[in-house]
C-alpha cells in the first residue's frame, strides 16, 4: 500500500520545500521507504535540503522524456539508502511536464515505494495543475501561513482539487505565532481549518531555527526546537498515529508575549492616529 502526498499552496514561500523535506527523512527515518519528488521545475531546491547537490546527474524530466531510466535519476539521501530524491530540472519550466508523463512515474514509483511526497510549484497555473492531473491517488497537503492573501489563495486550490474530482485537502498551517494568536491578531489553525473545511493535520510554529537551518544547508527537524517538534508530530499523524494538536494561542503567552506587547501597542497607536 503506498500513499502520496503533494505538498501545494498558492501562495509561494509558506513552507511546502522545508516541510516536504522535513517529513520525507521523518518517514524515513521511522524505516519507510520514500521517495521525495522535486516538482518546482525551475526552481530545484530538495537537493540542496537534502546535501545531494553534488551528486545530482538526472532528472525528472529526463525521466520524463525517456531519456534515462527511472532508476538512473533517483538519488540516494546520504545515510538514509530508504530515501531517494527525483530531483527537478534546472532550465525547464512547470508547464514542460505533462500529467500523462508524471502518472507513468507515479505508478513505477509506487510499486517499490511506501510514501511519495511531490513537493509542488506555488501558484495555480500549469505546474501545479499538471501535478494535480496526474491521477486519483493523490492526496493535497494544503500549506498556508495564518495571513488572509495565503488562506485565499489555498480556496483557490481547494477549488482546483474539486474540479479534478481529488479528496479533500489535508491542511497545514506554518509560521503560527502564539502571542499574536492569543492577542487575536492572527488567526489561529484551528479558525482558518473551520473557515475552509478542511482537516487539520498540524500547525507549525514561526521559528528562527527554519533560517539558522536553512543557511547551514541543514533540516530544522535536527535542531531541538518548536518547529521541529511539530513535525514531528506530523509525521506521526501521517503514519496514522493520534497526537493531539498543540492549539497555539490558547493558552497565555508568558516570555513571548512581553517580548512582543510593546510591539502590538506600537501598532494600536498607529492605526489610532491613521483614523483619526
Ligand atoms: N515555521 C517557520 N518559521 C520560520 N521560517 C520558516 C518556517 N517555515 C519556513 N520558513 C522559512 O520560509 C522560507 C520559505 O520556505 P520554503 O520552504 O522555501 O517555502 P515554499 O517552498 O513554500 O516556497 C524559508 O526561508 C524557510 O526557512
Ligand atoms: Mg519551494
Amino acid at each position: 500500500m503506498s500513499a502520496t502526498w503533494l505538498f501545494a499552496s498558492g501562495k509561494g514561500g509558506v513552507g511546502k520545500s522545508t516541510l516536504s523535506a522535513c517529513l520525507a527523512v521523518l518517514l524515513a527515518r521511522a524505516g519507510h521507504s520514500v521517495v521525495l519528488i522535486d516538482a518546482d521545475l525551475g526552481l530545484r531546491s530538495q537537493d540542496l535540503f537534502l546535501g545531494l547537490e553534488n551528486s545530482i546527474v538526472y532528472d525528472l524530466m529526463d525521466v520524463a522524456r525517456g531519456g534515462c531510466p527511472l532508476s538512473d535519476a533517483l538519488a540516494e539521501a546520504p545515510s538514509l539508502p530508504n530515501l531517494h530524491l527525483l530531483p527537478a530540472a534546472q532550465f525547464v519550466r512547470a508547464k514542460d511536464l505533462s500529467a500523462d508523463r508524471l502518472k507513468k512515474i507515479l505508478s513505477l514509483l509506487r510499486k517499490d515505494h511506501e510514501f511519495i511526497l511531490i513537493d509542488c510549484p506555488a501558484g495555480l497555473e500549469r505546474g501545479l495543475r499538471n501535478v494535480l492531473n496526474a491521477g486519483s491517488k493523490l492526496q493535497t497537503v494544503l500549506v498556508l501561513t495564518p495571513d488572509d492573501l495565503s488562506i485565499r489563495d489555498g480556496e483557490r486550490v481547494i477549488s482546483l482539487t474539486e474540479e479534478k474530482k481529488l479528496p479533500r485537502p489535508l491542511l497545514i498551517v506554518n509560521r503560527l505565532q502564539n502571542n499574536l494568536i492569543y492577542e487575536k491578531e492572527m488567526h489561529s489553525a484551528a479558525t482558518i481549518a473551520s473557515l475552509l473545511d478542511l482537516p487539520l493535520l498540524g500547525e507549525i510554529p514561526e521559528d528562527s531555527a527554519c533560517t539558522v537551518a536553512q543557511l547551514r544547508h541543514r533540516l530544522v527537524i535536527d535542531y531541538e526546537c518548536p518547529a521541529a517538534e511539530a513535525l514531528k508530530r506530523i509525521s506521526r499523524r501521517l503514519l496514522n498515529e493520534e497526537v493531539p494538536l498543540p492549539n497555539f494561542g490558547t493558552k497565555k503567552p508568558s516570555f513571548f508575549h512581553r517580548w512582543f506587547a510593546p510591539v502590538l501597542l506600537e501598532a494600536k497607536k498607529t492605526d489610532s492616529r491613521i483614523n483619526e
